[in-house]
């Protein structure tokens, strides 16, 4: 069992890396674009036409019913307005889940590795972080989520596609895990942020059965571009959206108005183009990594790529640390995800692929010196660790 205080590791470590000058980022999960140019005009012309007042709490009435036509388009059941809260990003969305449903107390399953910012929002609700190992290929054990689910275990959270591993969760083993949620009465969270950036289907549809149980929070940060508007939302039973609007309220009023004006201009935009640069950027890596001896698994969603590097250094921080130090390229110790991460660096690929060939290269070349000579260890300073 384990909690992470509030200050995000991702954030700590990126400030940390940088203090070495690095002239290639690859650490944080945002494009370097800004938004798309007809989604800000919406947002303008929002603020030209004095929609500038007090939003509803639960997000303006278009944008409820687009997301819900959209969800409903994308799952295959009915989905109706009222069971949609626009959010500030998903991360406010995961906050609500557990400040709204969760006792102080209460435990949730998390997978390790994950994204911590399921830890944090676990904590901010005194709730407890129940970590469930994945398997070797980065996928979900049901019989190791079953074994630690305890009469006070209230939800689960997955993440599909998954940062930091690129993995969709095999549909099988999605089912079961419902199949659990159903039996113990979970509330199933579902974080499907990077769903939109997919190089395949997600088998979400297998929860059909399980959905008046499931809550997905999802996002426009990632596929349109717009980490800097704070506009996601959460869909899931009316019951629970009953029960989460108020606290939404007392926490944030609502969403800004003309992001949301934006927001909704983003649905009209296909993030295909985005798709296409990512999967490129993810070949690119992979095949150059892979020729060098790291094991890549394949980038099945999403846009990080999750080698490990053990076949060069035992110790992913100080890879990232000497990495950092001796070719300026910038990446994420898979440990910060969880201990199942331990021995991995998470690689973010949604830049522009000039810089990621340069940093193909680079990390080659340091792994390739590091394979020829031993490596001189590097101590981060306590805090980071
Ligand atoms: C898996 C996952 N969920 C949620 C978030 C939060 O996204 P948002 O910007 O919408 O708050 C992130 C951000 O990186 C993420 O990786």
């Amino acid at each position: 069992m384990s909690a992470c205080g509030t200050s995000s590791p991702i954030r700590r470590w990126t400030a940390l890396l940088r203090q070495f000058h690095p002239d290639i980022e690859l650490t944080l999960g945002q494009m370097p674009q800004a938004t798309a140019g007809p989604i800000c005009d919406a947002a303008i012309e929002a603020l030209r036409q004095g929609k500038t007042h007090y939003p509803p709490a639960a997000g303006i009435d278009p944008l409820r019913q687009a997301l819900a036509k959209w969800e409903q388009q994308r799952r295959g059941w009915p989905v109706v307005p009222e069971q949609i809260i626009v959010t500030n990003g998903a991360q406010e969305a995961l906050a609500l889940c557990c400040l709204g449903l969760l006792k102080s107390g209460e435990e949730v399953l998390v997978q390790d590795p994950c994204y911590p910012g399921y830890l944090s929002a676990l904590k901010t609700a005194s709730a407890l972080a129940v970590v469930c190992p994945q398997s070797a290929d980065f996928q979900p054990d049901c019989e190791a989520m079953q074994r630690r689910i305890q009469p006070h275990t209230r939800a689960l959270i997955l993440n599909v596609p998954a940062n930091p591993t690129g993995q969709m969760i095999e549909p099988r083993r999605l089912f079961r895990i419902g199949q659990l949620a159903w039996r113990h009465d979970l509330f199933l969270i579902v974080d499907v942020v990077y769903e939109e950036l997919s190089q395949r289907e997600s088998a979400l549809a297998v929860l059909r059965p399980f959905r008046d149980r499931l809550i997905l929070i999802n996002s426009f940060s990632k596929p349109w571009a717009m980490t800097g508007w704070r506009v996601g939302w959460l869909c899931g039973d009316v019951s629970v959206i009953k029960r989460l609007v108020p606290v939404h309220q007392a926490l944030v009023s609502g969403v800004c108005s003309f992001a949301q004006y934006g927001a909704l201009a983003a649905l009209r935009q296909d993030p295909e183009p985005l798709r296409e640069q990512i999967a490129d950027n993810v070949r690119v890596m992979t095949s150059a990594l892979t020729c060098c001896g790291l094991r890549c698994p394949e980038v099945q969603g999403g846009f990080y790529l999750f080698p490990d590097i053990r076949r060069c250094m035992a110790d992913d921080r100080q890879f990232a640390l000497q990495l950092v130090q001796k070719q300026g390229v910038a990446v994420l110790p898979g440990s910060l995800f969880g201990q199942r991460g331990a021995g991995h660096v998470r690689l973010s690929l949604c830049g522009q692929r000039a810089q990621v060939e340069q940093a193909a290269e680079r990390i080659v070349r340091f792994v390739t010196s590091a394979a020829e000579k031993p490596a001189v260890q590097t101590t981060p300073p306590a805090d980071s660790r």
